[in-house]
């Protein structure tokens, strides 16, 4: 049970104050459930006027007066000791008799007297068993005597009026404490229905509103959906600004570092300036990657993802989930609390208990009144009517046969009053040891405590479930300085199986999810990645290698090749002039490196092919065969000079290394390269060269598919048409990255400012408000005061009227014995006197 109330705790929340808006009938709300929190509201307001709080004078008194009437707590102890219901049972069985019998005594009395009176007071009173009564006589009880037993009476009265304050205390106490209860239950129930400010909590209708509202939120065509829409769309133009600008830096990359591209086969050539060209560019991509625009995009895109499709179904369906158990819990509550909050019923038990009380409380001290009374007479009468002189006999006294039936009415009807007393005495005495013991638990309610009862109670405090249940207890119930947030008593594992509270989970997880995004476009704009890319050092850099270096300038024999010892090309070395030609380019011209762009050879000349062949010309007769594509023409060697005299050996060694040599540079321009483009929508070539933005922002030609998506595909294409693509890639770049700074400036507030706002104020505040609000420390004063009433009003009122009737029947039971004393004294003066009478009578005749 306490286990059931704990849980449907969990599921409450708070009341989103700060909206200040009146609590419209939704989905999980309905107008049934606002009129019983205004009808809990009128009847906390009603009950609370009555009593709202206990005022216990002495709280260790009354705390020891209570652990008393729990028979020393005998119940606490039975259930600590025992493991389970049966070994309860057994140790009820063995203990309760022992440590009762101070409880039961009253009761026992109850039937003590009752056969002591059914055996021997009632035959002593019948006038024909005279036998039973012991040692008859006349006797002549001085004046003082009977002063004495006036005295007595007289001081059994003023005791009656003392206990007669104890036991209308008790009854108004008992009433106190109903009412407080009342308050208390009432208090709880309008708290939990529309929250309190002080401990804060929120309330269930104002939960289920909240819920109301994010449901609203989350359906389609809800504003907040439209709005999310129509920013996401607005700035859809930055996502796709970077998927550009993202495809064009990856196309680029993959062209530079296909292994056809740098090293050709088979043309003992390489691509000197593939490398840093490649360094550079992935340089511009981490640029891109980390930047604002990025931090823009991966924002709209966490956004997108997470409200948007399938996963705001799961969202829903969720939200569906979680409040299924809420309303369940609100049924519950209502169907526990209808009675509650509409009937009257405790306010009739109320009246009728403060009429009855007070009745029941004046019937019995009235009753003992009436007795002393009686008894008070029966003195007087003895003590100033006992005898009268006889008419007929004027020396000799006559007793009064009216003094002693005047005792023996008294002595007989306290019989029967103390028999009540002691029996309902003894009765609530006995009631209250349960009820006390309860009481002291209720107190003493700890997780510790729980632990030890647990056994008794089959509750499984070992496992993580008691061990929650510990942490409500003590933070929720007995943690008056603290109002714990009920999700952070909650344990859960997280996706990686790592316990995290709920309310990490929930709150800090879903809201670092979306937020860290929008934090990082801050982070990113704040350390200068706001200032765009196309003007960046890293772009600036690699925009001059691609347009100011011709690829194939940087093209040259592959300086790893050990060409001294290949005898194809070991010649060339014979002729000092035509020697460097081996560190020519493919390029027909000569280039120089431009400096400080991180290029090999920066600086230097690299020797183009047109300077080979004119410097061969300073060595031989050339005469040459033009080869198409251009400049690596083909040629055979003559000596110089007129008639051209054929060659020595080792000009002909050289010259034929010098040919081979070339025909590696013809073959380097004549061979397939692979230039790579993008293929839109798989069939159209395509570059971003004519990509241009439209009169309504959208844009054109940037080569991506109908789905969004981008299709790269590689050509066969010469040397020269790969050297000037690569260059026309600096232009490539420089549209795409401008493109994309002007989409960051124009979406940097949309996404920063309106984009974040949207999710805060519709989602992310509604799941802190209820994560914040779900607290439980309102269940600590109300229990409280539902404790204070109970136990230190109810339990201890009966306990009180318990012991006042008991006290009345001791105090009767004491006047008994005087009555029936002087019943005696009486009645056998009476019966003497007829006896002398009789003799005096007889003896003349
Ligand atoms: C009932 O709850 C409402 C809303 O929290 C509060 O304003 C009102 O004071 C409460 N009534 C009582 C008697 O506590
Ligand atoms: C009671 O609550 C306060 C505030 O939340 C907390 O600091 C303290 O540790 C709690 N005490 C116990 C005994 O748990
Ligand atoms: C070959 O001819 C060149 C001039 O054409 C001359 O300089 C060189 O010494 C000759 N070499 C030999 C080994 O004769």
């Amino acid at each position: 049970m306490a286990m059931k109330v704990l849980q449907a705790f969990l599921y409450l929340c708070i009341f989103d104050q700060s909206s200040g808006q009146p609590i419209q009938v939704g989905t999980y709300v309905t107008q049934d459930d606002l009129d019983m929190a205004s009808q809990a509201a009128a009847k906390a307001e009603q009950a609370c006027a009555i009593a709202s709080s206990m005022t216990i004078e002495d709280r260790a008194t009354a705390r020891a007066q209570l652990e008393d009437a729990s028979a020393n707590n005998i119940l606490l102890e039975i259930m600590q000791a025992a493991r389970n219901q049966n070994e309860l049972q057994t140790l009820a069985a063995e203990k309760l008799p022992g440590a009762m019998i101070g409880a039961a005594a009253p009761l026992i009395m109850f039937f003590i007297i009752l056969i002591i009176y059914a055996l021997i007071c009632c035959w002593t009173a019948c006038p024909f068993c005279k036998c039973c009564r012991c040692c008859q006589r006349q006797r002549n009880i001085p004046f003082l005597v009977k002063l004495i037993a006036l005295v007595l009476i007289g001081s059994f009265v003023l005791a009656l009026v003392i206990v007669s304050s104890l036991s209308t205390r008790g009854y108004a106490s008992a009433q106190e404490g109903f009412d407080v209860t009342n308050c208390a239950a009432a208090t709880l129930v309008n708290s939990t229905f529309t929250g309190q400010s002080d401990p804060y909590f929120l309330g269930l209708i104002p939960v289920l509103s909240i819920f109301d509202e994010l449901e609203g939120s989350l359906s389609s065509g809800s504003s907040f959906i439209n709005d999310l829409r129509a920013i996401l769309l607005d700035t859809s133009v930055i996502t796709d600004s970077v998927a550009v600008a993202t495809e064009n830096v990856n196309l680029l990359a993959s062209m530079l570092s296909d292994t056809r591209n740098t090293a050709p086969a088979g043309t003992l050539h390489e691509c000197l300036a593939c490398t840093p060209l490649a360094t550079s560019l992935s340089q511009v991509s981490n640029a891109l990657s980390s930047g604002t625009a990025a931090a823009l995009s991966a924002a709209r895109v966490e956004v997108d993802n997470q409200l948007s499709g399938s996963s705001l179904t799961t969202l829903r369906a969720s939200l569906t989930g979680a409040t299924a158990p809420l309303v369940e819990l609100k049924t519950t509550i209502k169907s526990a609390f209808a009675p509650f909050v509409s009937d009257t019923l405790m306010e009739q038990i109320s009246e009728q208990l403060n009429a009855n009380g007070t009745i029941a409380s004046v019937f019995m001290i009235g009753l003992a009144l009436i007795l002393s009374l009686c008894a008070m007479i029966a003195v007087l009468l003895w003590m100033c009517w006992e005898k009268s002189s006889s008419p007929d006999y004027a020396d000799r006294k006559q007793y009064h046969k009216t003094v002693h039936r005047c005792a023996c009415c008294t002595w007989c009807c306290s019989c029967y009053y103390t028999m009540l007393a002691f029996f309902l005495g003894g009765l609530l005495t006995i009631l209250a040891v349960p009820l006390a013991s309860m009481c002291l638990i209720m107190e003493d309610i700890s997780s510790g405590l729980l632990t030890d009862i647990s056994g008794v109670m089959e509750v499984d405090m070992s496992g993580e479930q008691g061990a929650m249940m510990g942490k409500m207890i003590d933070q929720c119930l007995k943690n008056a300085s603290g109002n714990p947030r009920l999700l952070d008593l909650i344990t859960v594992d997280d996706v990686n199986g790592n316990p995290t509270t709920m309310y990490d989970l929930l709150v800090v997880q879903t809201q670092d999810q979306i937020t860290s995004q929008f934090d990082q476009i801050g982070a990113t704009v704040n350390s200068g990645g706001g200032a765009g890319i196309a003007g960046s050092a890293e772009f600036v850099t690699l925009k001059s290698m691609l347009q100011t270096v011709a690829l194939d300038s940087l093209m040259v024999p592959s300086t790893s090749y050990a060409w001294e010892s290949d005898p194809d090309y070991q010649g060339i070395f014979l002729n000092s002039e035509i020697a460097p030609f081996i560190a020519s380019s493919a390029r027909c011209t000569s280039e120089t490196i431009p400096m400080n762009l991180g290029l090999p050879k920066e600086g230097e000349p690299v020797s183009g092919i047109n300077a080979f062949l004119s410097t061969m010309t300073s060595s031989y007769t050339l005469s040459s065969t033009s080869r198409s594509p251009t400049c690596a023409a083909d040629f055979t060697c003559k000596a110089l000079g007129v008639g051209a005299n054929d060659l020595n050996a080792t000009d002909r060694a050289a010259c034929e290394a010098a040919r081979k040599l070339m025909d590696l540079k013809y073959d380097m321009r004549s061979r397939n390269f692979k230039c790579y483009h993008f293929m839109r929508d798989g069939v159209v070539p395509c570059d971003v060269s004519s990509m241009s933005q439209l009169g309504n922002g959208a844009w054109t030609g940037d080569c991506k598919n109908a789905d969004g998506t981008f299709t790269v595909a590689s050509y066969d294409c010469d040397l020269a048409a790969f050297v000037q693509l690569v260059q026309d890639y600096g232009g490539y770049l420089d549209l795409v990255f401008t493109r994309l700074d002007g989409s960051t400036t124009a979406a940097l507030n949309k996404i920063q400012v309106d984009l974040k706002a949207l999710p805060d104020s519709n989602f992310l505040s509604k799941i802190t408000t209820i994560g914040n609000g779900v607290t439980c420390g309102f269940m600590g004063d109300a229990y409280q005061n539902v404790v204070e009433g109970l136990c230190y009003g109810g339990v201890w009122g009966i306990k009180a009227v318990a012991s006042s009737y008991t006290a009345c029947a001791v105090l009767t039971l004491l006047l008994i014995i005087l009555m029936y004393i002087q019943w005696r004294l009486a009645l056998d003066n009476v019966n003497s006197n007829v006896k002398i009478l009789d003799h005096t009578a007889v003896v003349p005749a």
